[in-house]
């Protein structure tokens, strides 16, 4: 008898303990993690109520507004601004309404951690005192990075007192922020969130630009290039082999490996042309690749490497040499071309092409964080958020390439000579038009617009005193200088991240001779557009939504255009399909 009461008293001893820890943890993971917000997670059938009730409920917007506003339990306005400031923990809001729809954004409030936002990873650190932190790097710099809790609170850590830093899948924006709401609520914060849209009055009324992107009247086809059986893993760059009938090569992301992939007459066939998978390190790997112009004479192709080194990262151009029959790399090592070295990692470039002029064009991105705080695209004394111009030819004894003697800066005191124009965020592909030997790329943008330049010697496009058409930082700035506006700029209504791409140069009887098509990776479009002295003439849609997303462009040797869904299939454009109007 005794001893079962004495096990009875026990167990409600353990179970008040249970229940003990479990408060503290909660009221930890409360102060801690989530601010005053943390709810368990809402069962997958009360959060499918309010995902039914807010699609076929209007909601009423201004409730929504104060809503969101209000201080309390569910405090959006405690992570969010509205403003464009992003001063918050969480990302601005002020064009949710353009970037997603009204299913989408219920998503995105009822699962957070589903899909995170471009630059909101969670970042762990622990120091080497043993202390751990998470949140959101907002600044960065060799000596310290700035984390903003979900408090709101930014601290400092300084590099060298870093163990170990590694991203987190979840969202900081904590689940089941809908249970402190009725669906009502839910429906009119929904109806809120739909109203934030950006404002297009400067893009439109001085720029041109079109409020709506008209699709073709007669849609454009286009078929999956490769059959699913040899699709590829996270592929990010495509293009035909110089001297090779059918051949293309495909580079897959951070495996490391390039594909020769062949198709003729419906045979299909792939095979290795290289592997650097054991230099490819962290969540990064190869992004760009290039064909010496005199590729058939001298084999040498060019590829971007990006990987982490240290505590920091490297984007390296590196010089490969194929094998006589140009089908694998020979095995010779790889050279290194340029090396550019940087503390953060958004943003790394991994744009490559020759010029008319023979030289090398390399895209490098600002490096990040969001919002370039260090002001690396405005700074010339940087590689990062720059378009560079090298001579890989000629290289100066000890060095992978030379400075071109025309390029803008050289002989310029604390500029380097590489640079060939500035104020770029993220090169995200750019190409020259065989014709007019015009250089077009795509930028990708932080808030608002999503850029298509074509690129000039010496100009400054802006990032991150302008993005798009309009003043994003005055921090800057500098008096007296000329920031060149984009070609075409759309917004949050089309896409969120451009991937430039090619002049229509094929069919000199095709409507889209002379055509420049591009696209969007997270909206997976394709667009078409034309202009005068840099000027807008004409937009299309070609595509409202790719089967994947588009990475990248690719060209064959008739000048045919696909694009590269990063899940892994290469789709064909059939531009004979419809025509440009
Ligand atoms: C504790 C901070 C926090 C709170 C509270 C919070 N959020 Fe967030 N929210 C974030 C963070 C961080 C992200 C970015 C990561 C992600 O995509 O999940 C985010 C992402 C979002 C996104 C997607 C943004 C994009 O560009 O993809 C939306 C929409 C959003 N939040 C709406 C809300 C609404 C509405 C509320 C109030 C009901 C809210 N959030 C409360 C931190 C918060």
């Amino acid at each position: 008898m005794i001893p079962r009461i004495i096990l009875l008293f026990k167990r409600i001893d353990q179970d008040m303990n249970r229940s003990i820890k479990t408060l503290l943890c909660v009221s930890i993971f409360f102060v801690c993690a989530h601010g005053a917000f943390a709810a368990p997670p809402t069962p997958p059938q009360v959060r499918e109520k309010y995902r039914n009730y807010a699609m076929v409920h209007q909601g009423d917007a201004a409730a929504g507004k104060a809503l969101f506003e209000a201080p309390g339990k569910i405090a959006c306005s405690l992570c969010h601004t509205t403003d464009r400031s992003a001063s918050k923990v969480g990302p601005d809001l002020f064009a949710i309404g353009d970037k997603f729809g009204r299913d989408d954004l219920i998503e995105q409030v009822l699962e957070p951690s589903a899909t995170i936002a471009v630059g909101y990873t969670t970042t762990v650190v622990r120091t080497k005192a043993g202390d751990v932190y998470e949140g959101i790097v907002k600044q960065s710099s060799d000596a310290e990075i700035g984390l903003m809790q979900a408090d709101g609170k930014l601290v400092h850590i300084k590099i060298a007192e870093i163990d170990q830093k590694r991203p987190r899948p979840e969202s900081i924006m904590p689940e089941g922020l809908e249970q402190s709401m009725s669906q009502q609520q839910f429906a009119d914060l929904i109806s809120y969130l739909t109203t934030l849209k950006a404002p297009q009055s400067t893009a439109q009324e001085f720029h041109g630009m079109p409020l709506e992107i008209p699709p073709l009247k007669t849609p454009m086809k286009f078929e999956q290039f490769n059959s699913s059986k040899f699709s590829f893993k996270h592929p990010v760059w495509f293009g035909n082999v110089p001297g090779l009938a059918n051949a293309y090569l495909v580079l897959e992301h951070e495996t490391g490996s390039i594909w020769l992939y062949q198709k003729h007459d419906g045979q299909e066939s792939k095979t290795k042309f290289l592997d650097i998978g054991r230099i490819v390190r962290g969540t990064n790997g190869l992004t760009g690749m290039a064909f010496h112009p005199k590729f058939t004479e001298n084999h040498k192709y060019y590829i971007v490497n990006h990987t982490t080194e240290g505590n920091g990262f490297a984007t390296y151009i590196l010089q490969g040499i194929a094998s006589a029959d140009f089908k694998t790399d020979s095995g010779q090592p790889l050279k290194e071309a340029i090396t550019i070295h940087s503390i953060t990692n958004d943003h790394p470039g991994g744009a490559l092409a020759f010029g008319p002029d023979g030289y090398l064009y390399v895209g490098m991105g600002d490096s990040g964080p969001q919002r370039d705080p260090n002001g690396n695209g405005q700074n010339l004394s940087l590689l990062q958020g720059k378009i560079l111009r090298i001579d890989v030819d000629h290289p100066d004894s000890g060095k992978g390439y030379s400075i071109p003697k025309d390029n803008p800066f050289v002989n310029k005191p604390g500029i380097r000579p590489e640079i060939w124009c500035y104020g770029m965020r993220e090169v995200w592909r750019f190409s020259f038009d065989p014709v007019t030997g015009d250089l077009w790329e795509g930028d990708i943008g932080q808030d608002l617009y999503e850029e298509v330049n074509i690129i000039h010697k010496g100009e400054n496009y802006g990032w991150n005193v302008m993005e798009g058409f309009e003043r994003f930082s005055n921090k800057y700035r500098r008096e007296g200088e000329t920031y060149v506006p984009p070609v075409f700029a759309y917004t949050r209504k089309y896409g969120q991240s451009v991937t430039g791409g090619f002049v229509y140069r094929g069919n000199p009887k095709s409507s889209f001779y002379g055509v420049y098509i591009f696209g969007d990776y997270q909206q997976k479009r394709i667009f078409a557009i034309t202009q005068k002295n840099r000027l807008l003439e004409k937009a299309r849609l070609l595509v409202r939504h790719t089967p994947q997303s588009v990475v990248s462009m690719g060209q064959d040797a008739a000048g045919n255009i696909y694009f590269v869904g990063y899940e892994g299939n290469i789709y064909k454009l059939d531009l004979d399909s419809t025509t440009f109007e």
